[in-house]
């Protein structure tokens, strides 16, 4: 059987006070409707569908690339009236419906929730709440069979004390949904065409409604505020940092790890507080990052330790390197093993040779070290003209003295010699000594000036 995803995502959030769609919002770095989509493409979907109402121009630049189909709901009239919307491009087989707005829902969860599903069974994930004010309530029969969903608003005095919800999520397949939606009134609290009224309108048919229940709470948790986003972002990020844990990563404080993207990690890596990873981001065996690092989208050879507040983006570190505290590598840094890259130094574009080191106030782009290059304090590689970007080459060995301004297009031959305070614009070959600044003069018979004597 084929399968449709439709993804509810029409409703305004007034109470995130946004001017952005709420279900763009983003939790661990990515906009919830990014979750739910990725989620569903794991499900190997033969469509997914977009219902768009408010912000529709917003969410359909957002998700341009995404491979959807977007169905508008103009007007708001209530989740079953949102899913009619969607109908027009769903195929035969079965049909998914999830919330832009439960961006954590699980993979494993939906699978055991289609497979439910079949002409004679439909499938609805419940949860069973301790506070179950705001949600619809399941009504089950004497046989312990689930007949109906009654919203809060509708609901009387015995009906408010059941605790099984309905999460919104559930799968049925397309015939049953095209005859049950027309079937569906507003005749409730709300005047809207609820899609939870397709249970009763099921169970009056004979049709079975298996009910299914998420492996975690977070799973099927709303957002609707941004206390809410903020409560749910650190229940993810905590699910990630146990992961982590259980991967055989040493964590110093779980609770202050955020990871937005996908972070690998060999063994005996160890990440102290405040550490933030974004995109993809790979750490292999004993990597040590200090606190407060921020690290996109890079791969950290094994054995390198990253010291406090180094912010690393787009770079590539081969193995045994030190970095930091406080630097920052630029995207296209790469790094050979054992190379060193230290205190309030700048890279970017740049191929740093194994074991060469570039320890103190420096800025060095659109270059190639060699190896066992030794960069003094205050290097600047002065590779823009205010036009175009001119690359630097120093070789292997050479030694570029404190307070180098190094003016490209220049290269450094191997083993040569750079004098400190020197402003480089012209090559220096091999095993030479270049020194380009203005000479000492001393002079041991210059009189001090003194003070005029007072009149
Ligand atoms: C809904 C369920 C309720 C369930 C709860 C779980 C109905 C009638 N009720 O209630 O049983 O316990 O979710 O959170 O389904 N939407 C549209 N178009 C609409 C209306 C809603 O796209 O016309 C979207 C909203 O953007 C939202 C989702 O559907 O993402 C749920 O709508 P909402 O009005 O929040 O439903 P609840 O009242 O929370
Ligand atoms: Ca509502």
């Amino acid at each position: 059987m084929t399968l449709d995803v439709v993804i509810l995502a029409a409703g305004q959030g007034t109470r995130m006070r946004s001017s952005l769609p709420k279900v763009l919002h983003r939790l661990a770095g990515k906009p919830m409707v990014r979750h739910v989509l990725d989620t569903a493409r794991g499900l190997d979907a033969d469509g997914i569908h977009v219902v768009i109402g408010h912000g529709a121009d917003h969410l359909r630049e957002a998700l341009a690339e995404a491979e959807v189909r977007f169905a508008v709901q103009p007007e708001q009239k209530g989740t079953g009236h949102a899913v009619a919307q969607a109908m027009e491009g769903v195929g035969r087989g079965k049909v998914l419906v999830l919330y832009g707005d439960v961006p954590l829902i699980r993979r494993d969860t939906l699978l055991t929730l289609l497979e439910g599903v079949d002409e004679h069974h439909m499938a609805l994930l419940t949860v069973t709440l301790d506070e179950p004010t705001g949600y619809g309530r399941l009504l089950r029969n004497a046989a312990g069979e689930a007949v109906a969903i009654v919203e809060q608003k509708d609901a009387s005095q015995t009906e408010l004390a059941i605790r099984e919800c309905n999460t919104g999520i559930m799968a049925m397949t397309a015939t049953q949904l095209r005859r049950w939606l027309p079937q569906l009134s507003a005749d409730n609290a709300q005047g809207e065409h609820y899609l939870t009224d397709v249970i009763a309108v099921a169970a009056a048919e004979g049709v079975r409604i298996a009910t299914v229940h998420p492996a975690i709470a977070t799973e099927v948790e709303g957002v609707n505020n941004r206390a809410q986003m903020a409560r749910l972002e650190r229940a993810h990020q905590r699910e990630i940092a146990e992961r982590l844990m259980a991967e055989g990563v040493a964590l110093l404080d779980p609770e202050r790890l955020d990871v937005r993207g996908t972070l690998r990690c060999g063994h005996d890596v160890e990440i102290d507080v405040g550490c933030v990873f974004e995109g993809e981001v790979e750490l292999g065996e004993g990597v040590y990052i200090g606190p407060h690092c921020v690290i996109r989208d890079s791969h950290i050879g094994a054995g390198t330790i990253v010291e406090a507040h180094s912010v690393i983006d787009g770079a590539v570190v081969a193995g045994l390197n030190r970095i930091g505290p406080f630097a920052r590598l630029r995207p296209g840094s790469r790094l050979a093993v054992g190379a060193k890259v230290g205190n309030f130094v700048e890279t970017k574009n740049v191929e740093v040779g194994e074991g060469s080191k570039i320890n103190h106030l420096s800025y060095v782009g659109d270059a190639r070290l060699g190896r066992d290059v030794n960069v003094g304090a205050g290097t600047i590689t002065c590779n823009y003209d205010g036009a175009n970007k001119h690359r630097t080459d120093i070789g292997d060995g050479a030694f570029i003295g404190s307070n180098t301004a190094l003016v490209a297009p220049v290269s450094i031959g191997e083993g040569a010699t750079i004098g400190a305070g020197s402003t480089i614009s012209k090559d220096v070959a091999d095993h030479t000594l270049a020194v380009a600044r203005g000479r000492q003069v001393s002079r041991p018979d210059w009189p001090r000036p003194i003070k005029d004597k007072p009149y």
